[in-house]
């Protein structure tokens, strides 16, 4: 099998949710640029209205469609999946992507304490929005793909946007971030092994910094992104469209015999030395 026939998705009908900004609207590009049809799934209306009409103005083989959803509203989040599936001839590749910061952590980037972020000051129902979001709408979202790749019977793909912080913790992230990130990691290894059997491949991306919107566009920032190009073994923060080879791989065929996996892209962030906390 030739290279382009291994990464090809032309036909495919994928769903990306949280598609109207950043990582998210960066694998709706790569998907249509390949020819693949796109639901872009988002809560943002004037964004993803925005996101749509600049990539329809490429002219790139894939149609995209959106669907304004919060993926915590359940059956909202069906309804958009049954449209999807109707307009698009069914499901074959699935972005679990949506997901907010925590806002500010225990620490400061400086390494002070910060009095809002400690455990003790956590406002409970700041909690209970970033783990609905982050951990049980992935949830949500990975369970409708399962359902309507099962019922198809020819496979799929599921990539839920996990993070780095699965993996280990920090004090400048926002504490709920980092339990629900952990979360998404598992939940996906789990389903790799439950759902191998259906040729339905799982797998997480695990972002370190991109410039995106997230936190109010912090990374967009210069100053507030010097910690991060400082722990990174390469000195920068990344672009989005620097996902996309990854979200091409993990959606094609090229990662065929691939399932249960996490897939760091970080810039070597993750191996910068533990914190010192003050
Ligand atoms: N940017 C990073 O550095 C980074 C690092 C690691 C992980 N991530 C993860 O990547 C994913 C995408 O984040 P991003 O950085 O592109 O952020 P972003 O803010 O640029 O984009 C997120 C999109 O999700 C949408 N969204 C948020 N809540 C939603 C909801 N309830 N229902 C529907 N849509 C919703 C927003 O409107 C927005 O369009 C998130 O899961 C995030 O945790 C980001």
């Amino acid at each position: 099998m030739s290279l382009e026939t291994m990464f090809e998705v032309a036909g495919k009908s994928v769903i990306v949710t949280g598609a109207a900004y950043g990582l998210g609207r960066a694998y709706a590009e790569v998907m249509a640029e390949r020819g693949a049809n796109v639901t872009l799934i988002d809560l943002n209306e004037d964004q993803l209205a925005r996101t749509l009409a600049e990539i329809d103005a490429q002219g790139w083989r894939g149609q995209v469609r959106g669907a304004l959803v919060d993926v915590t509203d359940r059956a909202a989040l069906a309804q958009a999946f049954d449209e999807a599936a109707a307009q698009q001839d069914g499901v074959d590749v699935v972005f679990s992507n949506a997901g907010v910061d925590a806002g500010p952590g225990f620490l400061t980037p400086e390494g002070a304490r910060n009095p809002e972020g400690q455990i003790d000051a956590l406002d409970d129902a700041h909690w209970d929005k970033v783990i609905g979001v982050n951990l049980t709408s992935m949830y949500n979202t990975m369970k409708l793909a399962a359902r309507h790749m099962k019922a198809q019977g020819r496979g799929g793909s599921i990539i839920a946007t996990s993070s780095i912080a699965a993996f280990y913790v920090d004090g400048i992230v926002g504490t709920p971030y980092m339990p629900a990130k952990a979360g998404v990691s598992h939940l996906v290894k789990q389903l790799a092994m439950e759902l191998g059997k259906f040729q339905i491949r799982v797998n997480a991306i695990c972002p370190g910094p991109f410039i995106t919107n997230i936190a109010g566009g912090r990374m967009a920032n210069v100053e507030d992104r010097q910690a991060f190009i400082r722990w990174s073994c390469l000195g920068r923060v990344a672009e989005t469209d620097e996902i996309k080879p990854l979200a091409l791989y993990l959606a094609s065929g090229a990662s065929a015999y691939v399932t249960g996996s996490q897939m760091v892209i970080d810039g070597g962030l993750i191996l910068r030395p533990a914190q010192e906390v003050a």
